[in-house]
């Protein structure tokens, strides 16, 4: 099975598709998906100093024995660490966890008023040390990307963001494309809450997939990465099974309609 990549402003690439790690605080469960998903196929892991298990990850993806190049590793600089003295010890503390000399994105987790400059700051040490391949942001709207250009050297290589079929968010994406940003969509599969919708249904009978493969696959066609999380071996083989077909123009037009900014994690559009 080839995964697409998507091309960094770093020159590296990034798998399509991602294993998150959110809510996944238990040991013996974290590590079990970790070598499920390792064996249905995943390479590309996200996980964040707030969850917990940067350990967990760390332990399982050395037990499985995959060779580092082979993986593509995400982790996030929490809130409380995005200030002066602490981000860049913080990371090194990841590095640790994760078992490992980089990490291949590290993100700042959220577009913290007063904070977040001072921490691009640090995150640019970080990129020029060579222990992030690439670094990002994470839930920036359009106002905090367009404020960075000018007064940082280096350009966020991806902004990871609530994404799915029913939170399109258009602007943010044609301004993240023409501006060399990767767009990563996390939480696609909206809590299962529009698993029942008709229209997704109808798509998925035509292509004689589920519904949350569906909305797995939009964000493919869409053009951006697709994080998804499971605990179960079953579902973790489904969300990497989305790679034998194809959403056509007709789907696309479809899905398009049921964009209707539905949220359903924190919202940072009034963060000023
Ligand atoms: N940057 C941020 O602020 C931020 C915020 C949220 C998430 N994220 C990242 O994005 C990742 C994905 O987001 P998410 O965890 O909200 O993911 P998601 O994949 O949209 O949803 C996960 C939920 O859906 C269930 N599920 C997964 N596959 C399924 C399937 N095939 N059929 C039915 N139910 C299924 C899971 O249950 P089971 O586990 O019980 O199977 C879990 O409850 C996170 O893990 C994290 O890495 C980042």
């Amino acid at each position: 099975m080839k995964i697409p990549e998507l091309k960094l402003n770093t020159g590296a690439k990034i798998p399509q598709i991602g294993f998150g790690l959110w809510q996944n605080t238990d040991e013996q469960e974290c590590k079990s998906a970790v070598k499920w998903a390792l064996e249905a196929g995943f390479r590309h892991f996200d996980t964040a100093q707030i969850y917990g298990n940067e350990q967990f990850l760390g332990d399982a993806l050395k037990e499985s024995g995959v060779p580092r190049e082979e993986l593509f590793i995400t982790t996030k600089i929490w809130n409380d660490n995005m200030i002066g003295t602490r981000l860049i010890p913080s990371f090194e503390e990841s590095l640790k966890k994760l078992q490992m000399d980089y990490v291949d994105l590290l993100l700042l987790h959220f577009p913290v008023t007063e904070r977040r400059d001072g921490a691009w700051r640090k995150m640019e040490q970080i990129y020029s040390s060579g222990k992030a391949k690439a670094i990002g942001v994470s839930n920036y709207t359009l106002k905090h990307l367009k404020e960075m250009p000018g007064q940082f050297n280096v350009t966020p290589a991806a902004n990871q963001v609530e994404m799915s079929v029913v939170l399109q968010q258009p602007e943010l994406v044609e301004y993240c494309k023409a501006n060399g940003i990767v767009v990563e969509a996390y939480t696609p599969l909206v809590e299962g809450q529009f698993f029942d919708d008709p229209i997704l249904k109808e798509i998925a009978q035509k292509h004689g997939k589920s519904v949350p493969q569906i909305m797995l696959r939009w964000c493919i066609d869409y053009g951006v990465v697709a994080l998804t999380k499971s605990t179960h071996k079953d579902r973790i083989q489904q969300n990497i099974d989305i790679f034998d077909f194809k959403l056509d123009e007709e789907d696309m037009k479809k899905l398009k309609a049921l964009d209707k900014g539905y949220r359903v994690n924190w919202n940072p559009t009034n963060v000023p």
